[in-house]
């Protein structure tokens, strides 16, 4: 597990895409599943912020590790925020861009994403494999939208399933824990005090998390695992 801690969102953002442009280099295209929420922001306005070219990205295909079930012009909508901080900005085709359809019925959808994983990723044992996985955590150590009242969705045989947000009820759509830990790079971007005591938790004390926060069950069978996180959210770290 690698753990990089950043003074700055700029330094971190600086040294993501430097991290993606690594791979990147080294194969014609690839696929990526963002994140959602609200830490992606800093880093998609980064993006939109490069010179032109900086990066290569006719060469990636954008999709999603999860989605609320809403309508894509819903403010709460992931795939609206990707658009309003990034796809709005850069020219990225939009045949590269595979939103989930958070307006259709979410088990309709879940089994239509699934499918269409399976058409347009890399399949290994029956199961898609990305080239970059992005997650986020919450301060309840959820991540994609795999939620601590529900951890035993992470084990789901099924790839994508229908999630439920604990306080509000929302429906979601999330990848599963056989898809993100089969990938070939999963990068955790974690921002903010908030998310302290979870980091904490989580990077010290593995085996008990594991029980609890399905951020802990992020472990990929053969893919590198890594941890990008500003000095906010590391800020419980022993010796941080
Ligand atoms: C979502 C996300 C979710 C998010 C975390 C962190 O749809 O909300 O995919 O997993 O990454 O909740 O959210 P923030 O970045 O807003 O803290």
């Amino acid at each position: 597990m690698d753990i990089q801690i950043f003074e700055s969102l700029k330094e971190l953002n600086q040294s993501f895409t430097e991290w993606l442009q690594e791979i990147l280099k080294k194969k014609k295209s690839i696929t990526v599943a963002l994140s959602g929420g609200s830490t992606p922001k800093s880093l998609f306005n980064y993006w939109s912020e490069l010179p032109e070219g900086e990066i290569e990205w006719t060469k990636i295909k954008f999709f999603w590790g999860d989605e609320r079930c809403v309508p894509p012009s819903d403010d709460q909508s992931n795939y609206k925020m990707t658009n309003d901080h990034l796809f709005n900005k850069v020219n990225i085709p939009k045949e590269n861009i595979f939103r989930i359809k958070g307006e259709n019925s979410p088990s309709s959808e879940a089994y239509e994403y699934s499918d269409l994983l399976n058409q347009n990723i890399k399949v290994v044992n029956n199961i898609p494999v990305f080239d970059i996985i992005i997650l986020g955590m919450g301060d309840d150590g959820h991540t994609a939208s795999i939620f601590p009242h529900e951890i035993e969705l992470w084990n789901s045989s099924r790839s994508c399933v229908v999630a439920t947000h604990p306080e509000s009820g929302q429906k979601r759509v999330s990848i599963t824990g056989r898809v993100i830990n089969a990938a070939d790079n999963v990068a955790f971007l974690v921002t903010g005090e908030n998310k302290a005591d979870k980091i904490k938790e989580i990077i010290e004390n593995p085996l008990e998390s594991e029980k609890k926060y399905p951020a802990a069950l992020v472990q990929p069978e053969s893919g590198n695992l890594i941890w990008f996180i500003d000095n906010k959210a590391a800020g419980r770290l022993t010796g941080n």
